[in-house]
C-alpha cells in the first residue's frame, strides 16, 4: 500500500508512518513532494492521510484532490484524520469528495493528537497529557491497521450521523475559514532573526526574507508549521499568544522527529 498525506506540525506524518508499518510498509508521500503524483498513479490501493481543520479539509489537501481528479477513478482508498478534538467527519469530507471522483472508500479513522493551533489557549493541554494522547493513538493505529488488513476495516466518519455532526458540530459555522487561502500568519519584527526556517518550510511558498526579517503573504493554509518550527517563537496565526507546553509531533517521515521538523 502507499501512503499520501499532508501534515503541517508531523501528528499525521507520524500516525500514518506508523500504520503503514503495521500494514506491512510501503511507500510514503506528502502531497508536497512532485512525486506523490506518479506514486498515485501506480497504486490501486492509497491510505490518504490529513488533519482536520474545523470539520473540513484544510485548503491545501482540497485543491491537491480537486487538481488530481483524474487520479481516483477506481482507487481503492483507506483515509485517516487526525484531530484534536472532535471532527465528526473528519475522514468523511475527503471521502465524499474521492467518491465524486470515482474512488471507493474502504475504511476510516479517526486519531487524536496534540493541538496544533499553538498560540490559542483552547484545547492546551501539558506535555505529559499530549504524550498520552499519542500513545493513545498509536496504539489506535495498530489495531486499526490489523483490521484492514483481516478484511474489517474501521468506517469511522464516514456515515450519515457522523455527516451531520461535522456539518452541525462545526463546518456551519468556521467551516469558510478553510475555503480559501489566507493573509493569516504574522511575524514578530522584534523576535524574527531572519533565520529562513519558516520560509524554507512553508508549503505554499508564503513566507519570504526581506531587510533580515520574515514577511507572509496571502496563501496561508492555517497548517502552522512555521509557528511550530520558528526557534524564536515569531510567528503566530490565528491568536497573539506561543504557548510552549504545545509542541505537536514534529515528525516527518525522511527527517524523523525533529527540532527543526
Ligand atoms: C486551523 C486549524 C483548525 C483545526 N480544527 C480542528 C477541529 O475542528 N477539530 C479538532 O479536533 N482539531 C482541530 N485542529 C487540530 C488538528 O487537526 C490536529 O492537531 C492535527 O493532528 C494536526 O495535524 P498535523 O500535525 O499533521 O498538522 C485544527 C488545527 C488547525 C491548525
Amino acid at each position: 500500500m502507499t501512503g499520501i498525506y499532508f501534515s503541517g506540525t508531523g501528528n499525521t506524518a507520524l500516525c500514518l508512518s506508523e500504520f503503514l508499518k503495521y500494514c506491512g510498509g510501503g511507500e510514503l508521500y506528502s502531497i508536497e513532494e512532485s512525486a506523490a503524483v506518479s506514486a498515485i498513479s501506480r497504486e490501486t490501493e492509497l491510505i490518504f492521510a490529513y488533519p482536520i481543520y474545523y470539520s473540513s479539509l484544510p485548503k491545501i489537501v482540497r485543491d491537491f484532490i480537486d487538481g488530481n481528479s483524474a487520479l481516483w477513478n477506481g482507487k481503492r482508498i483507506y483515509v485517516i484524520a487526525t484531530m484534536a478534538m472532535f471532527s465528526g467527519d473528519g475522514a468523511g469530507v475527503s471521502a465524499r469528495l474521492f467518491g465524486k471522483y470515482g474512488a471507493q472508500i474502504i475504511g476510516g479513522l479517526h486519531l487524536k493528537m496534540p493541538d496544533s493551533i499553538g498560540d490559542e489557549k483552547a484545547l492546551k493541554r501539558s506535555f505529559e497529557e499530549n504524550r498520552k494522547t499519542v500513545e493513545a493513538s498509536l496504539r489506535k493505529t495498530e489495531i486499526a491497521a490489523r483490521r484492514l488488513s483481516d478484511g474489517k476495516p474501521d468506517r469511522e466518519g464516514l456515515g450519515f450521523f457522523s455527516h451531520l455532526a461535522g456539518l452541525f458540530g462545526q463546518r456551519l459555522y468556521f467551516g469558510w475559514k478553510t475555503r480559501g487561502y489566507r493573509k493569516a500568519a504574522k511575524i514578530d519584527g522584534e523576535k524574527c532573526v531572519g533565520c529562513g526556517t519558516c520560509v524554507e518550510l512553508c508549503p505554499m511558498k508564503n513566507l519570504r526574507i526581506a531587510d533580515g526579517k520574515a514577511f507572509a503573504g496571502e496563501q496561508c493554509t492555517l497548517c502552522y508549521r512555521c509557528f511550530c518550527a520558528c526557534p524564536r517563537g515569531a510567528v503566530t496565526i490565528l491568536g497573539n499568544r506561543v504557548y510552549d507546553q504545545n509542541r505537536p509531533t514534529r515528525y516527518f517521515p525522511k527527517s524523523g522527529f525533529s527540532d527543526k521538523l
